[in-house]
């Protein structure tokens, strides 16, 4: 079973980290059968499973059931879930008893976006036993402070803070970081400059490991695929075709065959 020590050895050994989302049984069940290191339990569902335009629309019973259903499939990867806009910021009370109620239902740890001011928050959570992985860079929940998905950390003042960021993440206890957005130079000396593995997503190739939404490299999602996102199959495509098939084959009584009957 991976657990956060595996990840934090995998950095040491210079062993790169595979990181995937889910958010049900059928696809962490195959997550987990090739190996993926870390399923991640992403607020994206927000996005990619409900059709939502941003990620803030989520709620915690929404994140559970994900996080419940995910935590069936699986046997060895690490289950991160997603700490949903709201459930953390308020106080760290709430973002106790919320990232306690992701343990309870199967995850190992939890991601919350942002830097130093969620240090005090972070600090608490690994002081009570719950892994934290740190979330910089793009981070959705703050869309509406970016004004759009824009590449972050561009500027000398933008990439100096959130390389103190991610300092201060890792001295608050974080077992690892994504850097979602931002250059692969900044991406590459952040991963230099800290102890705890960097998961990039559209940060380059310098990053210990790579994250990406699940519905993105099957094609399955079509509404939006940013540039980073590489599309290995066309699942959306194949699907269309294999239903219109049964369509088809339903219309013209071709389905069910004799073999297909239960008599
Ligand atoms: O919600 C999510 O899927 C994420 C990853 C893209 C990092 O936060």
């Amino acid at each position: 079973m991976i657990t956060v020590k595996t990840i934090l050895h995998k950095k040491k050994k210079g062993e790169k980290i595979v990181c995937l989302t889910a958010y049900d049984y059928i696809t962490a069940r195959i997550l987990d059968d090739t190996g993926v290191h870390i399923i991640l339990v992403g607020d994206s569902a927000a996005n990619v499973f409900a059709g939502e335009k941003t990620t803030l629309p989520i709620t915690m019973e929404e994140m559970l059931y994900h996080t419940k259903v995910v935590a069936r499939g699986v046997k060895n990867s690490l289950i991160i879930a997603d700490m949903p806009f709201l459930s953390y910021q308020v106080s760290i009370e709430m973002a106790v008893l919320n990232a306690g109620r992701f343990l309870q239902v199967g995850a190992c740890g939890v991601k919350l976006e942002g830097g130093t001011p969620m240090i005090p928050t972070i600090k608490r959570l690994v002081e009570l036993g719950i892994p934290v992985m740190g979330h910089l860079g793009l981070t959705p929940q703050s869309i509406h402070k970016f004004g759009g998905y824009k590449t972050q950390g561009v500027g000398e003042k933008d990439a100096a803070r959130m390389m103190e960021d991610a300092k201060a993440l890792e001295a608050a206890g974080c077992f690892s970081i994504v850097l979602e957005k931002i250059p692969s130079n900044l991406a590459k000396n952040i991963s230099m400059a800290i102890g705890i593995p960097t998961i990039g997503i559209g940060a380059g190739p310098h990053c210990d490991g790579q994250v990406l939404v699940l519905y993105d490299i099957l094609g399955l999602f079509e509404d939006f695929t940013p540039r980073f996102a590489k599309r290995y199959v066309d699942f959306a495509e194949q699907m269309r075709r294999a239903v219109g098939q049964y369509k088809e084959e339903v219309e013209k009584g071709t389905f069910p065959a004799a073999e297909h009957s239960v008599d």
